[in-house]
């Protein structure tokens, strides 16, 4: 699969080559957080949209993908689960294709969800796990959603929730930025747990010790450096649009930076990004928060539908694509965490971004301590932009520290300190690969003006099943 996608990479800049023979020399791959890469991106994005969706796993929302490069269930499955991990003459659930338009019973994402998730158990040995010999070996999914709901629902139902992946065309907008666009296979949230804690690493590189959702009151204050301070020090412009039907944000309300500079008034409703974006007056780095949580959201955290997210990311490109600023954009879309749908590939070691630890009391009664040295299962995660290949998966990333690694939520933070000069917050941002170097040298003419519409889950040959 890596061999092959990055074949498909050197094909694609092969092509850009022959269409424009003086860029030849140009087409050797930018090493990423070289100077040469670096003095790239500076030089064609100049403005970044950064949109983070809720709960979809890889293998959930892109599980149907046929593109190569990707390592998903309908390419590598079917995966499976026990339905019990200590019960297994129960028999199993394997990933099967169609998943709901609507997930009616929200799997678990807190961290003691993830471990059971991960680890097939809600206590697993940190000294093990720490040092190698403990890997996850994701089989506990099932499980988790049957203890959370097994008593009042169908556990057929229940195992499909968690296990089933959306076909390509049950997700055409998705479908079509894979085709079109760049895709990482390797990409991770930075926290094994749920969405407000990953919404802080996502924008400050740590979750500073915080292993449960807080509310977005932001009553409570975060008195870390974020990308909204480190973009608003130099004097660049940035906006927080948000939906103001609420459920996940504003972020930058979460620092005491914001409040203590008056910059609240940089939080503005999402329905002026649209007219931001038609008439080119889309500051330097717009930050997007979608509505959450129910039906009628458009996250895509269940039970929102996937369709409603779909209609959302298709306005936010569309309205991107088709303003002026278009041609020095940068559009990146990723996932807060995996909201406990399965995904089979085990999420890697990473190091601690501070000394803070975070303890909870699991479903057997026990005290399980999270020690932030591992990163959260794979996310669904974009870059789209005139400036990148069409249908380029990245696999893993090379940091500066020259490993090869998975991609995480802080890889976004490392980039974007290269492309505005500001430091890693933490060592975890050090540690993240940057992917400065998969910004091409030479623009695409191709890129489509459009994405299709969503799916109409009505449609039984869509969904394939009643909802
Ligand atoms: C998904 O997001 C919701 C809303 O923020 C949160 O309550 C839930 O815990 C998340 N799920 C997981 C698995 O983190
Ligand atoms: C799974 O099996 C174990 C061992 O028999 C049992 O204690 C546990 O309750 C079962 N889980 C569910 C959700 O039924
Ligand atoms: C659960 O749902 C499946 C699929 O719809 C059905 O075949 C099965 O009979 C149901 N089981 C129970 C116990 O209701
Ligand atoms: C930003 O603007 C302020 C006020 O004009 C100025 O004092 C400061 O030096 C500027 N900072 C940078 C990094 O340019
Ligand atoms: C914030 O606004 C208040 C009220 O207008 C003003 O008194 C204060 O000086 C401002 N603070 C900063 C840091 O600009
Ligand atoms: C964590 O603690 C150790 C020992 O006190 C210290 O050397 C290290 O710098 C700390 N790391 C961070 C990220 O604060
Ligand atoms: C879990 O931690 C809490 C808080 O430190 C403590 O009061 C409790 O006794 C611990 N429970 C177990 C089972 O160790």
């Amino acid at each position: 699969m890596m061999l092959q996608s990055s074949l498909l990479g050197m094909l694609a800049l092969a092509a850009a080559a022959d269409a424009l023979p003086n860029s030849v020399a140009e087409a050797a791959p930018l090493r990423p957080g070289s100077p040469a890469s670096i003095s790239n991106l500076k030089d064609k994005i100049k403005n970044v949209v950064w949109l983070i969706m809720e709960n979809r796993s890889v293998d959930n929302l892109l599980g149907g993908q046929k593109h190569p490069g990707l390592e998903n269930p309908i390419q590598n499955g079917p995966y499976c689960n026990p339905y019990n991990v200590s019960k297994t003459c129960l028999g199993k659930a394997c990933s099967q294709p169609r998943d709901y338009d609507s997930v009616k019973n929200d799997p678990s994402h807190a961290v003691s969800g993830n471990t059971m998730e991960f680890y097939s158990t809600w206590t697993p040995d940190n000294e093990a796990i720490a040092d190698g010999r403990l890997k996850p070996n994701m089989l506990g999914f099932v499980t988790e959603q049957y203890h959370n709901y097994g008593s009042k629902v169908n556990l057929t139902e229940l195992a499909a929730q968690v296990m089933n992946y959306y076909t390509e065309d049950q997700v055409p907008v998705m479908t079509s930025l894979v085709q079109n666009f760049l895709t990482f296979n390797h990409w991770h949230s930075d926290i094994a747990g749920p969405t407000d804690p990953n919404r802080l690493a996502a924008t400050s590189g740590s979750s500073h010790g915080h292993g449960t959702n807080m509310g977005t009151d932001y009553t409570y204050q975060f008195n870390f450096p974020s990308i909204f301070q480190a973009v608003g020090e130099r004097n660049m412009s940035w906006l927080n649009y948000w939906d103001t039907a609420g459920g996940t944000g504003p972020e930058a309300k979460a620092y005491t930076w914001t409040q203590a500079t008056n910059n609240t008034d940089r939080v503005v409703p999402m329905t002026q990004f649209y007219t931001d974006a038609a008439a080119g007056n889309l500051p330097t780095f717009s930050y997007l928060n979608p509505s959450c949580c129910g039906v009628g959201t458009t996250s895509m955290h269940d039970s929102g539908k996937i369709s409603d997210g779909e209609a959302f990311i298709k306005k936010v490109y569309e309205s991107l694509r088709n303003g002026p600023q278009w041609e020095n954009s940068l559009f990146i879309i990723t996932f807060d965490e995996t909201g406990g749908f399965h995904d089979h590939v085990p999420p890697p070691l990473a190091p601690r971004p501070d000394n803070l630890t975070w303890t909870e009391k699991t479903p057997n009664g026990l005290n399980y301590t999270y020690e932030f040295n591992r990163l959260g299962g794979r996310v669904p995660t974009f870059l789209i932009s005139p400036w990148v290949s069409a249908g380029y998966v990245e696999q893993f990333g090379t940091n500066s520290f020259g490993d090869t690694v998975s991609y995480c939520a802080s890889s976004i933070l490392r980039t974007l300190g290269y492309l505005w000069d500001f430091e890693p917050f933490t060592p975890r941002v050090e540690w993240a690969p940057s992917f400065d170097h998969l910004i091409q040298t030479v623009p695409r003419k191709d890129v489509i003006s459009t994405l299709p519409n969503p799916a109409d889950f009505t449609d039984p040959w869509i969904s394939g099943r009643k909802e």
